[in-house]
């Protein structure tokens, strides 16, 4: 696997074997987990080249979120990249990136899809989110991007960027990868014990429970449905829901009917950690 940081070298590397070989690629902020995993595994199956990035993104985090203690796990994260057949691991530092950091540059923004759910807590999050994946489009000339289903709201956006913008790219979504007990995997799981992850689990638990309710009573209208599964979740005492809504697949609109194609839609805290899911109804 060849590590390289500069975004003008990886780029004429890759543009020199794009007529060749397909490339995938599979971005991310490092601390590699087993979610990670299954992208650069279903990228290696379907591409010639496979490229992974490692880059904790500053401006996706918000003045009083995590971004200083994001855990920075580059040399663990080179031994589990070396099990698979990656060829390429893309390692900008910050500098690289946004050489006049932390003053503005230019942005790509991706009107009213970004101002909800997640959006509204977490205001410019998902400005950062398509800046930095705009800027590794252009590193990395792929021809598939693997991202995962867990951040529904991240591909949704994602994919209308790429449809916007002409990019010439086809964005593959992977399914969420959970922890025996249901726990979506996510690099922040580890700011929590142990038994903290097995009470978090009731996320998933309150979703899944959600989910049966559905297929069993479909009449249910989703505003029921939404109460029924607050009032599991709100017995963690240790969890606070930001938010629980059902939207349709396609649109990321809010359902009005479960007869489309909703999708539980979660983000809240659990304890100080925030954590999100979601599930197909
Ligand atoms: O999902 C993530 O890990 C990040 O938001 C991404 C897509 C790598 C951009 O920094």
């Amino acid at each position: 696997m060849n590590v390289i940081s500069c975004p003008s070298d990886i780029q004429s590397i890759l543009r020199s074997k794009l007529s060749v070989s397909t490339i995938g690629f599979v971005p991310t902020m490092g601390n590699l987990h087993d979610g990670h995993l299954s992208l650069i595994k279903q990228s290696t199956k379907e591409n010639d080249l496979t490229v992974v990035s490692i880059f904790v993104n500053p401006t996706q985090f918000g003045p009083s979120e995590d971004f200083n203690e994001y855990p920075r796990t580059l040399e663990t994260d080179f031994e589990k990249l070396k099990k698979y057949p990656v060829d390429y691991c893309f390692t900008p530092s910050v500098q690289d990136i946004y050489p006049n950091y932390p003053q503005q540059s230019t942005e790509v923004h991706v009107p009213d899809y970004s101002d909800q759910f997640c959006g509204k807590f977490r205001p410019r999050h998902f400005d950062g989110v398509c800046t930095i994946v705009m800027k590794l489009f252009q590193c990395v000339p792929a021809h598939n991007a693997y991202f995962g289903e867990k951040d529904f709201q991240q591909v949704f956006i994602i994919k209308k960027m790429v449809n916007d913008l002409f990019l010439p790219v086809q964005i593959q979504t992977c399914p969420v990868f959970r922890q025996h007990n249901g726990l979506a995997l996510s690099s922040r799981n580890q700011y929590l014990s142990e038994s903290d992850q097995d009470e978090a689990s009731i996320i998933f638990n309150s979703l899944k429970f959600g989910q049966t309710l559905a297929q069993n009573s479909p009449s249910l209208s989703p505003n029921d449905l939404i109460q029924k599964v607050l009032i599991k979740l709100q017995s963690c005492s240790n969890l606070t829901t930001q938010y629980l809504e059902i939207v349709d697949e396609d649109t990321l609109q809010l359902s009005t009917t479960l007869s489309k194609k909703p999708r539980f839609v979660y983000a809240g805290f659990y304890k100080q950690v925030r954590l999100i899911d979601t599930l197909k109804i």
